[in-house]
């Protein structure tokens, strides 16, 4: 199964990516997670990436594009993959296309997860993640259990500043590949409000029903 999540920021792709490719047992592959672990590494790609993230700009597709193409390479993306972030805007999802008939294997769904900018900022800000496993927590939605609270962290981006941003970076840069892949009939729409459970319910109905 080779399948995209997109979505605006804090839409939820992460939380139900997890629970998708454990049921799937396919890679999870996240671009915002590669150049976050690139920063942390230090490596010239995270240093270059830092300063857009933190701004909440999109990273040039150049640099982008090279990831994920080498990262599709690998052998356990060879039978599928879940793209969680990727592509972000039509250049990404061109050079994609490319990339998958070069192999001659197509995609089978690109699930847009579709919740309201008025929930984002609230959703983001409140967003921690446990650095040891990944896990991702909410300080209202989904707590951290009590052993782990006082080590999960929040992401440099997830400021009201830099939330508005990436709002605005989804709206211009990433919403014009929801025509792009409607057109290509790979597009399905999944109502991303709800409790977690739900979410994960309905996308498990529309890969079945592939
Ligand atoms: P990236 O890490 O991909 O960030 P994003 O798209 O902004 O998405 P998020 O990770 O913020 O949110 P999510 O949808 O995964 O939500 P989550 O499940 O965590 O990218 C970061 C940056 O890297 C970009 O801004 C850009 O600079 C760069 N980048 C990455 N990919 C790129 C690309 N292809 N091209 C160029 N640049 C790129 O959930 C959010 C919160 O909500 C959590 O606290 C969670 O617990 C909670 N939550 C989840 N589901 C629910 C629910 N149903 N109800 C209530 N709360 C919920």
């Amino acid at each position: 199964m080779r399948i995209i999540f997109i979505g605006p920021p804090g839409a939820g792709k992460g939380t139900q990516a997890a629970r998708i490719v454990e049921r799937y047992g396919i890679p999870h592959i996240s671009t915002g997670d590669m150049l976050r672990a690139a920063v942390k590494a230090g490596t010239e790609l995270g240093n270059t990436a830092k300063r857009y993230m933190n701004e909440g700009k999109l990273v040039p597709d150049d640099v982008i594009i090279g990831l994920v193409r080498e990262r599709i390479a690998q052998g356990d993306a060879s039978e599928g993959f879940l793209l969680d972030g990727f592509p972000r805007t039509i250049p990404q999802a061109e050079a994609l296309g490319m990339a998958l008939r070069a192999d001659d294997v197509e995609l089978d769904a690109v699930l847009l997860l579709e919740v309201p900018d008025a929930l984002i900022v609230e959703r983001i800000t409140g967003r921690r993640q446990d650095p040891e496993t990944g896990e991702i927590y909410h300080i209202r939605f989904n707590p951290p259990p009590d052993d782990i609270a006082d080590r999960v962290v929040q992401r440099d981006d997830d400021t009201v500043e830099a939330v508005k941003q990436r709002l605005e970076a989804y709206h211009r840069q990433t919403a014009p590949l929801v025509p792009f892949y409607q057109d290509r009939d790979l597009l399905i729409r999944v109502d991303g409000v709800g409790t977690p459970d739900e979410v994960t319910e309905r996308i498990v109905e529309e890969l079945e029903a592939l």
